[in-house]
């Protein structure tokens, strides 16, 4: 059987400078710094990835960016590139958060440009794919996630991929404070899965960690946890308190 190591990230969005990054940080390393069992990323804004790599040393939390380019270096103002997060000390890159859709641009193509730069780099991806409320409510909620997954990881296959993380985030549970039901995110996660399965073999499927976010907090996260297809969360709002994120973190021990 194969066991997926649960994976909690928080993700810190625009939020925090230097000094309150480290603070939080050194505050977390306190509270949740030795935690086995479970593996805990933060991804804090792109000047605050060195700092907190550093203030993170001798703990097992893991450090992660919001977002990078696929190029490796260039003319390319205010971008980032995949050895450039390295460097800074990350191990994990989120890429195609909704936000990023919604915003700026990013696309199925670019999603998949960046994986296969993410992964050539070693850098772990976790790739975000989520139905915004009209599409689930037009019932469109399998094909949206089927053609996001499908062009996401289009051209790569299963070596290149052991490490992948997908993290299902229904745009109408972001920062919304509406949860989808355990119910109803173990249904998509189960979806994921097979699809997975269909397109890179059952043994990668198997192993593959398949992320909850949306509104994640220490009173839903059990319930979350305990679906067979979850694999941990990705945690927005309730990451940015440093007491809050360890209660999630530790959702074993309520
Ligand atoms: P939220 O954000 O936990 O604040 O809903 C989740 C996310 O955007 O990853």
């Amino acid at each position: 059987m194969t066991t997926r190591i649960p994976l909690i990230a928080g993700n810190w969005k625009m939020y925090k400078n230097v000094s309150e990054s480290v603070q939080t940080a050194d505050r977390l390393k306190e509270l949740a710094g030795g935690v086995t069992g479970v593996e805990v990323m933060i991804a804090p804004t792109f000047p605050a990835l060195f700092p907190v790599s550093k203030a993170l040393q001798g703990s097992l939390i893991s450090v992660g960016a919001q977002n990078m380019h696929w190029e490796k270096e260039g003319a390319y103002t205010g971008e980032i590139s995949a050895a450039m997060l390295v460097a800074a000390g990350c191990r994990y890159v989120i890429i195609g958060h909704s936000e990023r859709r919604e915003y700026f641009g990013e696309s199925d193509e670019t999603v998949n440009e960046k994986i296969a730069a993410a992964v050539q780099t070693q850098l772990i991806p976790i790739m975000c794919i989520g139905e915004s409320e009209k599409q689930r409510e037009a019932g469109e909620t399998f094909s949206v996630l089927d053609k996001q997954l499908k062009m996401g990881l289009k051209g790569l296959f299963a070596d290149a991929l052991q490490n992948l993380v997908i993290a299902y985030e229904p745009i109408w549970a972001i920062g919304t404070g509406k949860t989808a039901t355990s119910e109803q995110a173990q249904e998509v996660h189960l979806f994921l899965r097979s699809k997975l399965t269909e397109m890179q073999g059952e043994s990668l499927a198997k192993g593959i960690r398949i992320l909850y976010g949306g509104s994640v907090k220490p009173q839903n996260i059990a319930e979350l946890m305990a679906m067979p297809d979850i694999d941990g969360a990705l945690v927005g709002g309730a990451s940015l308190d440093a007491e809050t994120f360890s209660k999630i973190v530790h959702y074993q021990s309520k």
